[in-house]
């Protein structure tokens, strides 16, 4: 796992997002796995702005969107309080992502069908060749999607009841907080396990304990972004707020700085600092 603190938010956001677009660079038929939360919305922000500037192509691109309420009145694409309303918001309106290449599970479904469309998004996935990165975010009861304390690491997409944490932290963001549905679908752990990458953003002070217990923690099923230690590749960036209840901060920071496949994310002023002693030499 590949520890990246950055001093500031806007700055882990936008470093975020430069890995999210350099990916789709080098790979144009990308298949990106998106999240939502107040943490994305800075990093959908720097996108669009990389998109309007022509740095990043977003037309072949095919994503896949960890969760969607089960219990929402309506229409997705119309209904405020939904993530796929979210998303159109913040990421699809905006850049020349095909909508029909955009998914987001279907929590929407008639409650005879929810199971049904649990299934047929993994088949949806599957068929796609799976996902290549999984954007992350992380709840303050440890979860990854919606999947809460106690959640399978071979879970899969499947619908959810969701904990008085999750409640107490979500439902400030409804048009009325009383509106919130206590059910959600969402990918299983095992689903985000099976993304060849793992992206997690963490940022401000209020993740900082649970920012510890996932990472430097032991790995259980009581905090389930615990299982990014399990992946091969995952990469986990943080504001220094998110990352000051690490054990070993300065041992990631000095691998950062030294690992040449993060070489071109380095802050600028150390580029040129380095830059400035080899001239001296
Ligand atoms: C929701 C989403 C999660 C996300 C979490 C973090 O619960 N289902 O996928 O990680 O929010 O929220 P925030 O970024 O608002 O702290």
């Amino acid at each position: 796992m590949d520890i990246i603190v950055m001093p500031t938010a806007a700055e882990a956001e936008l470093l975020t997002a430069r890995i999210i677009a350099d990916a789709i660079n080098a790979k144009p038929f990308y298949k990106l796995g998106l999240a939502t939360g107040r943490t994305m919305e800075n990093v959908y922000a720097e996108l669009v702005k990389m998109y309007k500037a022509g740095k990043v192509d977003f037309s072949r691109v095919i994503s896949f969107n960890l969760d969607e309420y089960v219990g929402l009145k309506g229409k997705a694409e119309t209904n405020k309080d939904s993530y796929r309303y979210f998303m159109n918001y913040h990421l699809f309106n905006h850049v020349n992502i095909d909508k029909r290449n955009t998914h987001v599970p279907n929590g929407f479904a008639p409650a005879d069908e929810l199971d049904a469309a649990a299934i047929a998004y993994e088949e949806e996935m599957e068929d796609a060749g799976g996902v290549d990165m999984q954007l992350l975010g992380i709840g303050r009861s440890g979860h990854i999607g919606f999947n809460e304390p106690m959640s399978s690491f071979s879970s899969r997409t499947r619908v959810v009841t969701l904990t008085k944490t999750t409640y107490e932290q979500n439902s400030p963001l409804f048009t009325k907080p009383e509106d919130m549905p206590m059910r959600a679908m969402t990918m299983g752990v095992g689903t985000c396990l099976d993304a060849k990458r793992l992206l997690l953003l963490a940022t401000h002070k209020e993740k900082a304990n649970i920012v510890a217990a996932a990472l430097e923690g032991p790995v259980t099923n009581m905090i389930s972004a615990t299982a990014l230690q399990l992946h091969e590749n995952a990469v986990v960036v943080l504001d220094a707020d998110a990352a000051s209840k690490l054990k070993y901060k300065e041992e990631y920071a000095f691998q950062f700085a030294n690992d040449p496949k993060w070489a071109a994310y380095q802050p600028a002023k150390r580029k040129a600092s380095r830059a400035k002693a080899k001239a001296k030499k």
